[in-house]
């Protein structure tokens, strides 16, 4: 049977891409609930063998960005997430370097990794000590580690993670098994299969108190920097801390094969063709269109604010990616055009493409006229 077959493996709410902090139903925002430092290492430096590409998964491209950025903006935009230490290859360092000064990022800093994973998770934590490389970072209460190849965590889930680590010392998310398990022997039989409910898949995020997981990892033994793969398994084992294993949802899936790229971006594109602010105008008639359109628009699941104009509106900038102008005369092409100039000038369309429709009302323009161009397309 399958145990998840309700929940789905996009975000709930998949407009949370573009919204900055959320907050719980009292109204506390997530700040107000941690009051101590929390940092994130994200491991990047993986060649993506299983992807068979010549680039490594984290910096493949999908609508104008690489994967590694849009992990690093999920967890940039949560405002109690203090630093973000991306852990990448030696060859891609100077990439890495690029893409943080591409899409501004600002929370990032970049080290060196290992020829396993356990060894670059090391690095990274590394970075929080004083080294003869120059002053460390702020040590954090609370770490977080989360494979860079899974940008689609969400900030409650995170903070669930983040607060479970602070109590227990160690948290992990666990998914439920999509297979059976079963072990071989040596001549390719079977030999014994798992009971499928007894178990669940790890997964990330993973949260850690800070001292916790550096000191598993000063511990452990050359064996499990090569061959181990589970973090909570190295501060059980060698700082004595039991994990707290808390129930992820099926967005944390991680980017693994080559499918599983066109799928992210269908997510994303998905989450933003959600929203879409309609510019009315202030004639009758257009108010009117702007109306009827969102009406049709919300009952086809969308998201649709209205404004008057967009001059001078800034609000409607923070709430999508698609605007909807209607005019009736082409005379406003001069609005549009200085909407376009806002949409720059606030780099609006650095993170996430823009589409900008303008439909004109009367005869004989009487329509959707589009044109692209690099950044934004209207
Ligand atoms: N990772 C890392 N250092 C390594 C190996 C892996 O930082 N030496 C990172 C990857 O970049 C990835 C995360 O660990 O973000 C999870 O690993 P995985 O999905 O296995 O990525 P790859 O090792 O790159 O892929 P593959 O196993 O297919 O080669
Ligand atoms: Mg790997």
């Amino acid at each position: 049977m399958d145990l998840d077959s309700k929940a789905s493996d996009r975000p709930l709410d998949p407009r949370c891409l573009l919204t900055p902090e959320a907050g719980n139903s009292e109204g506390k925002t997530f700040q107000d609930t941690v009051g101590f430092p929390v940092a994130v290492v994200l491991p990047a430096a993986g060649c993506g063998e299983r992807m068979g590409l010549s680039t490594p998964k984290q910096f493949c491209t999908f609508l104008n960005r690489p994967l590694i950025s849009y992990t690093i903006e999920t967890f940039e935009r949560i405002s109690w997430i203090r630093t973000i230490v991306v852990v990448v290859a030696k060859e891609s360092y100077d990439q890495m370097l690029q893409v943080i000064h591409s899409f501004h990022h600002t929370k990032v800093k970049v080290v060196e990794g290992g020829t396993t994973r356990h060894r670059s998770i090391f690095n990274g934590l590394q970075a929080f000590h004083e080294s003869t490389e120059g002053p460390s970072l702020i040590r954090p209460k609370v770490v977080i580690i989360h494979d860079a190849v899974r940008p689609f965590v969400e900030e409650d889930f995170l903070l669930k993670i983040t607060l479970a680590a602070k109590e227990q010392g160690a948290s992990g998310a666990i998914r439920p098994l999509v297979s059976t398990v079963i072990a071989t022997t040596s001549e390719g039989y079977l030999d014994h299969s798992l009971e499928r409910a007894k178990y669940r898949a790890s997964e990330m995020p993973q949260g850690f108190l800070y001292d916790i997981i550096y000191q598993a990892y000063q511990r452990c033994s050359e064996f499990d920097f090569e061959f181990g793969t589970e973090c909570l398994h190295l501060a059980l084992q060698y700082s004595g801390t039991n994990a707290k294993l808390i129930e992820g949802p099926p967005t944390l899936w991680k980017v693994t094969y080559k499918r599983d790229l066109a799928a992210a971006e269908s997510v994303i594109k998905e989450a933003l063709s959600l929203s879409a602010c309609l510019i009315s105008g202030t004639i009758a008639e257009t108010v009117a269109l702007a109306s009827h359109l969102q009406k049709n628009l919300a009952a086809n699941s969308m998201t649709v604010d209205v404004y008057q104009s967009a001059t001078g509106n800034n609000e409607l900038l923070s709430k999508t990616r698609n605007f909807i102008q209607i005019s009736a005369s082409e005379e406003s092409l001069l609005e549009i055009s200085e909407m376009v100039k806002v949409l720059e000038e606030k780099n609006h369309a650095l993170l996430y493409p823009v589409v900008i429709v303008w439909v004109v009302t009367f005869c004989g323009l009487k329509g959707i006229w589009k044109k692209e161009n690099t950044d934004t397309a209207f």
